[in-house]
């Protein structure tokens, strides 16, 4: 636990997605600053007429040279996160990168690695494990209350932004990983991927994948950066119910339905053709909404890092955490380099 009461937090990268976690941070009582790390000056100019008050360094090695900051928050490019994560570990900071944790499974594990040795807490941004919905949805699978999970199904789709140090697998797919590894809770045995770039651009715009956790458990997405239409859904086929949660609506983003298809035993089988019944049948019941508590994911996400620094617990989100979906994305990687063939992890 660190000697003062509050600690003070760098923010590295000041870009779309490290202006959210500034201000995470910010509301935050157990810290005492957050100061900004940008190495772009039209960008640093821009932050600070909206945030005058942030302290914003130009770069990260200067930030490091003040021993009182504990704690680093990763938010650049991924092709950055291993360097910049590496100095901070050195520095024997606690650190936070966002999704995914490297751009390989090697200098990821070599993160995980250091984190432990230095007993620093390693922390990486998958963010759906602090979404309420994806919560009550594992909630609701381990009560049992949609029977065995058989399939998910993920749709994440939108016209834009469109990167250029990863494409879209990297970049989308890496929250649909998380949330089946939430769900699974285990590495899946087989991967396939296919990736396209119909821009003509270098990185592929558009992915689909499939993994394998088990013969009768499997899960598929769709990533792209290319559609007309935003759509963020994960679909769970339980083999009693199924839930869907729709990350676009607002309002009740989780829902049951009571539907499932039943199928007949062999004796059943033979009955039924006698009496010229199909040997499928289909339930069809109620399908209702599921009451979700309105926490944002990020503040909850940022509360867990500031927990474990003064706990030394692991975060949900761990560095272990990070290492596991970046080799699921590196199979993946390997799957459409072959022609989409079936990659074992
Ligand atoms: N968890 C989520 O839901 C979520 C959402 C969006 C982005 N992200 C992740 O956040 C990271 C940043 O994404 P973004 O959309 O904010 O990108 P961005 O391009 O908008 O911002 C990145 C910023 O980092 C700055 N930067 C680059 N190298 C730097 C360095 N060495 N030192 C300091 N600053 C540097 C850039 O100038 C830029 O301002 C990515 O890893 C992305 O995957 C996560």
């Amino acid at each position: 636990m660190p000697k003062q009461q509050k600690i003070k937090v760098a923010i590295v990268g000041l870009g779309h997605w490290g202006s959210n976690l500034v201000r995470a941070f910010q509301s935050d009582d157990r810290i005492l600053q957050v100061v900004g790390v940008e190495i772009n000056l039209e960008r640093r100019k821009f932050i600070s007429q909206k945030n005058p008050k942030l302290l914003i360094f130009s770069c990260l090695d200067e930030c490091l040279k003040d021993n009182s900051i504990d704690a680093f928050v990763i938010a650049t490019p991924t092709e950055t996160h291993y360097a910049l994560g590496l100095k901070c570990l050195e520095a024997n900071k606690h650190l936070f990168v966002e999704k995914p944790l490297s751009d390989s499974s090697k200098s990821a594990r070599h993160l995980v690695d250091l984190a432990n040795k230095n007993k620093r807490v390693l922390m990486t941004g998958h963010i759906f494990l602090y979404n309420q919905a994806v919560r009550q949805m594992k909630q609701l699978i381990h009560q049992g209350k949609i029977g065995d999970v058989l399939h998910i199904k993920s749709i994440r789709s939108n016209l834009g932004p469109i990167r250029s140090d990863v494409n879209a697998l990297w970049d989308l797919a890496a929250h649909d990983l998380s949330i089946f590894d939430c769900i699974f809770n285990k590495n899946p045995i087989k991967v396939s991927c296919h990736a396209f770039s119909p821009l003509g651009l270098q990185q592929q715009d558009i992915a689909i994948g499939t993994l394998e956790y088990s013969p009768t458990q499997t899960a598929t997405f769709f990533v792209s950066w290319l559609d007309p239409v935003k759509i963020r859904q994960v679909t769970v086929i339980g083999d009693q119910k199924m839930l869907v949660f729709d990350d676009m609506k607002q309002d009740n983003p989780l829902t049951i339905y009571d539907k499932r298809v039943k199928l007949m035993s062999s004796k059943d089988n033979l009955n039924s053709i006698k009496g010229a019944k199909s040997p499928i049948e289909f339930h069809v019941g109620d399908t209702y909404s599921v009451p979700i508590n309105k926490t944002e994911p990020l503040t909850e996400e940022c509360r867990d890092f500031i927990n474990c620094i003064f706990s030394r617990q692991n975060p949900q989100s761990d560095g272990k955490n990070g290492l596991r979906i970046v080799s699921q994305l590196e199979a993946l990687v390997k799957s459409y380099s072959q022609n989409g063939a079936s990659i074992k992890l």
